[in-house]
């Protein structure tokens, strides 16, 4: 079957205001902001409002998208959300959004992978575009993560962050657009990042609450060695696929958790500083929301060119990894 190119028309992404400094943090548990920035780069983060859910940052910056990609709401074939705090176990957050912003054409799910959720959520958009059965994916990735931390757990509390991104996806020319995809997961290791209470296995319960049960828990060690491994490994294999090699790769867009993280990918990649969007130092890890406010935040600054071949690449909670190799199919930055 003949495959339609797919590529990115539009990108967005929002923050909300609220910034929440190292310092900050130092006032609520026993850390430090040299510790902090020594082991992970963080140096503030954005906390959304209390009135604020997933799918209100959602919107924000699937609008945003939309715009940037000249589409109307109507438009829109499909809504794909992927986030770790949905505003309810059901209906999804992608519904909610679906009907905020008035794009009555579309269908609408959720996915929910960890931090890869973003990069698995654009490669299953892109397939009903290439298939010729949609023509325009809304893609979003939105988080706010500051509602599941244990304020208490310093090895957990000082890491992340709230936020949105968002893509639209559609036809593009020739040569052009997603090239290909490496999609992965490792479930035997999955309790090392955990939400444990709150779905069906242990539902709430005075005790789960008091347990902390509905809050993030993390070996750290364990996570930070799976990705360390995962993220070079991907991005190469999906270049394969593609049949590239790392010569050939212009941009990364990993995921954004730790800059020693990212740093020790760069060195097998064999990629210099330039190379790579790095702006955990402002926002901390925000799960889903990271890549795509990370790509926004490059395509903005005019970082990435048309024709350059760039890789968004993640890692999460599942375990779960996901990389996209893409041929930057605007015009951004070229002036
Ligand atoms: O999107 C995926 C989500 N998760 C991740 O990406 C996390 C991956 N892992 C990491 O980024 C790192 O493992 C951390 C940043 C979480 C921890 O860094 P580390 O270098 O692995 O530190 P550690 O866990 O080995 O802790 C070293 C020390 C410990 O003290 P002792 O036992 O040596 O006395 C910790 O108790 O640092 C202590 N520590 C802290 N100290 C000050 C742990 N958290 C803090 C803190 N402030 N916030």
């Amino acid at each position: 079957m003949e495959r339609i190119p797919v590529g990115i028309s539009g990108v967005g992404s929002y923050l909300p205001e609220k910034i929440l400094t190292n310092d900050d943090l130092s006032q609520m548990v026993d850390t430090s902001n040299e510790w902090i920035v020594e082991r992970t780069g963080i140096e503030q983060r954005r906390i959304a409002a209390k009135s604020q859910a997933a799918s209100d940052l959602a919107i924000e910056a699937g609008i945003k998208a939309l715009k940037n990609a000249n589409t109307n709401p109507e438009e829109i074939d499909l809504i794909i959300h992927a986030s770790v705090t949905p505003d309810y176990t059901f209906p999804s957050t992608a519904c909610i959004v679906q009907h905020k912003i008035n794009a009555k054409n579309a269908a609408a799910f959720d996915m929910n992978v960890g931090c890869s959720g973003f990069v698995y959520a654009m490669a299953t958009g892109a397939n009903f575009i290439s298939s010729g059965i949609y023509k325009k994916v809304l893609v979003i990735g939105s988080e706010v993560l500051s509602k599941i931390i244990n304020w208490e757990d310093r090895n957990t509390c000082v890491l992340f962050g709230d936020g949105a991104g968002a893509v639209v996806l559609e036809q593009c020319d020739d040569g052009f657009g997603i090239l290909s995809y490496d999609l992965g997961s490792d479930g035997e290791n999955g309790d090392v990042l955990i939400v444990p209470a709150g779905g069906s296995r242990n539902p709430a319960s005075a005790d789960s609450v008091n347990g902390k049960l509905h809050s993030i828990q993390m070996d750290g060690k364990a996570v930070f060695k799976f990705a360390v491994k995962i993220m070079g490994e991907s991005t190469i294999n999906a270049l394969k696929k593609a049949g590239l090699g790392l010569e050939d790769l212009d941009f990364l867009v990993p995921h954004q958790a730790n800059t020693r993280i990212i740093d020790s990918s760069l060195k097998r990649l064999k990629l210099s500083r330039e190379k790579v969007c790095v702006n955990l130092n402002k926002y901390g890890n925000t799960s889903s929301a990271s890549v795509p406010i990370a790509l926004d935040e490059a395509v903005k600054e005019g970082k990435i060119k048309k024709g350059d071949t760039i890789v968004l690449t993640a890692f999460g909670a599942g375990l779960t990894w996901a990389s996209i190799v893409i041929k930057w199919n605007r015009e951004d930055g070229n002036d």
